[in-house]
């Protein structure tokens, strides 16, 4: 068998490496490689904006701003490694930031712009952030407040009015030159934060390296199959890792048009920007997916959506009726692709050209080694055994081998040592491979939830719960949605002196949108007496989701001890309606 290095290594010998053979700058790859090649006319980027007004940029015009922002935060005292980050909307600023910040050598990273305050606070806190690019109205909602709190900020480079404390984005890019030498850059020197979410403590800030870009690259290639000459929409926002990894980098590296989209979600509104801009590669989620089907085939059949090549789907399970959907619809089925945060690029696909087997996640890719696995505790220490054979279910776990894999969680060394076990990444999904060699996906072994498309920690709410005077204890699950895939229910227990409401409910709620904003704040708020506890005292959230599906709870007791949790029988959950 070809060594799984071989196709990473092969892909790589397409990309050029930076002039002189100093190193490989992810920038360099998505921009001025295409303009060195003459390719630098084609449109990069084409921004539809809420009227349907499109506005492009070629790869020289592209190349030419990063490297005035480059120059910019040179000029501002950023050296290799600082982080930079930014919380805009999908402008194209946004992409000029990300594009020059790497060729500064900064570490980039976005921020969602629906997150409230708090998550924001919490993650330009932990990975001690230096340069923010913001929109005024962004900064001074979300930042302004805490700003005294982030001592590492130093600059704030606002996009629109300038804003107290900030320097004018415009103004220091339009006095800086635009040409730029990307200083020698290792391919393991550090590129790109993205956050993500475990079932406890704060979000971890997965690192990633430049060498990445040969696996952006090289998966898009094979699971996307991008190929210059393609009109590319991936819908993801850049404020989540498939909006950088594959919104941003990947169509870049392939030198295809890239659209993006700054509208909201409009089913009308999609079809038509297929049409118009006649998109011939989609990545998308399966909730994107579920509202188009329910905007119904007549819609559809307005538009000509022919020149669909390669429809692909990710972040949840895409189910066969989705595909079928898609046949009878778009007129070609949806590819499921898998991969995560930490793994940096798709892992796992039904690729393009092959038959799509539907409610499966697809075959690992000729680069990926992915494994069955059991854990198993032996005198206090964690042992996988890798499960043979077909339809088998387990842990996935794969062997850590390809360039775009995460290196570190952002200053925690530990919770990142954690995630490996016996040469293995442990991916907290529960699967089951089939004879074929296909992966299906059963679900998570921890307790994150998935809403549409989104990953969110139930800590997080938690936390922002319990600052309310209010509550004394608070759990927060994952309830099944018809189209979200989840939505976020949380379940309180209130201090003396408080009652349960229907106005205390919705104070509830309004308080957690304020901090956490809408993509965070729990969607529902249940009262309890009492919520179910471990012996050890944690809260069990896999109980008050059983509750949520009316399921007994003798069903509970193997994934409990799968997460280290002793189970206390005594204490049952008491939740009311309320
Ligand atoms: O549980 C899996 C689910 O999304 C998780 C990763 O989420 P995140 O790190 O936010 O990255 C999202 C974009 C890659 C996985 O652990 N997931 C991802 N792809 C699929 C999936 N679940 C089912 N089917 C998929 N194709």
């Amino acid at each position: 068998m070809e060594p799984k290095t071989d196709f990473w290594r092969t892909a790589a010998q397409d990309l050029d490496g930076l002039p002189g053979d100093l190193g490989l700058n992810i920038a360099h790859e998505a921009v001025d490689r295409h303009v060195a090649r003459g390719a630098g006319e084609r449109d990069a980027l084409r921004f539809v904006d809420r009227r349907g007004v499109v506005r492009a940029f070629t790869y020289a015009e592209l190349s030419k701003q990063s490297s005035a922002f480059a120059n910019v935060l040179i000029g501002l005292g950023v050296r290799p490694g600082d982080r930079v980050f930014a919380l805009a909307p999908r402008t194209p600023e946004l992409y000029i930031a990300a594009l020059g910040a790497l060729k500064a050598r900064a570490v980039f990273s976005v921020l969602f712009a629906s997150f409230g305050p708090e998550p924001i606070r919490v993650r330009l806190l932990k990975a001690g952030v230096k340069v923010l690019v913001a929109e005024d109205t962004l900064y001074q909602r979300k930042v302004a407040q805490n700003r005294h709190a982030i001592p590492s900020l130093r600059h704030v480079l606002s996009l629109g009015a300038l804003v107290p404390g900030s320097l004018s984005f415009a103004r220091l890019l339009g006095a800086a030159r635009d040409g730029y030498a990307i200083a020698p850059t290792h391919p393991d020197e550090p590129a790109l934060i993205h956050f993500t979410s475990g079932t406890t403590g704060a979000p971890k800030a997965a690192v990633h390296v430049h060498r990445a870009v040969i696996g952006h690259y090289a998966t898009a290639r094979l699971a996307l199959a991008l190929a210059p000459g393609d009109v590319y929409w991936c819908t993801a926002d850049p404020g989540w890792v498939t909006g950088v990894s594959y919104g941003l980098i990947a169509p870049l590296v392939c030198g295809v048009t890239s659209i993006v989209d700054q509208g909201e979600f409009d089913a009308e509104r999609w079809y038509r920007i297929i049409e118009q801009e006649q998109v011939s590669v989609l990545y998308t989620s399966p909730t994107a997916i579920r509202m188009l089907m329910r905007a119904g085939p007549e819609l559809a059949a307005r538009f000509n959506l022919r020149s669909l090549r390669v429809v692909a789907s990710v972040g949840e399970p895409l189910h066969a009726d989705a595909v079928q959907w898609a046949r009878a619809t778009l007129g070609v089925p949806i590819h499921d692709t898998w991969w995560q945060t930490e793994t940096g690029a798709i892992m796992i696909a039904n690729l393009p050209g092959r038959d799509v087997i539907p409610g499966a996640m697809g075959r690992p890719l000729p680069g990926v080694e992915a494994h069955v696995v059991r854990r198993r505790e032996e005198g206090g220490t964690l042992h996988l055994d890798r499960i043979e054979g077909a339809d088998v279910s387990g842990e996935l776990a794969l062997i850590p081998s390809w360039p775009s894999m995460f290196r570190d969680y952002h200053d925690e060394p530990e919770r990142y040592a954690q995630a490996f076990c016996d040469g293995l990444y442990l991916t907290g999904d529960l699967v089951r491979r089939d004879a074929g060699g296909a992966f299906r996906f059963l679900g998570r072994a921890d307790e994150v939830i998935k809403s549409a498309g989104h990953l969110i920690g139930p800590f997080e709410i938690e936390s922002a719960l319990l600052a309310h005077p209010a509550v004394a204890e608070a759990g927060v699950i994952g309830k099944p949605h018809a189209v979200s895939g989840e939505v976020t229910k949380a379940f309180v227990t209130l201090k003396p002196g408080f009652e349960a409401s229907d106005s205390l409910r919705r104070q509830l709620i309004g308080h957690a949108r304020k901090r956490l904003g809408p993509a965070l704040a729990p969607r529902e708020l249940a009262f309890a007496d009492s919520l179910p506890h471990t012996k050890s005292g944690k809260i069990m959230r896999r109980v008050l989701r059983a509750h949520e599906l009316g399921l007994p709870l003798g069903d509970l007791s193997a994934s409990d001890a799968a997460d280290g949790a002793e189970p206390d029988a005594t204490e049952p959950p008491s939740v009311q309606s309320t």
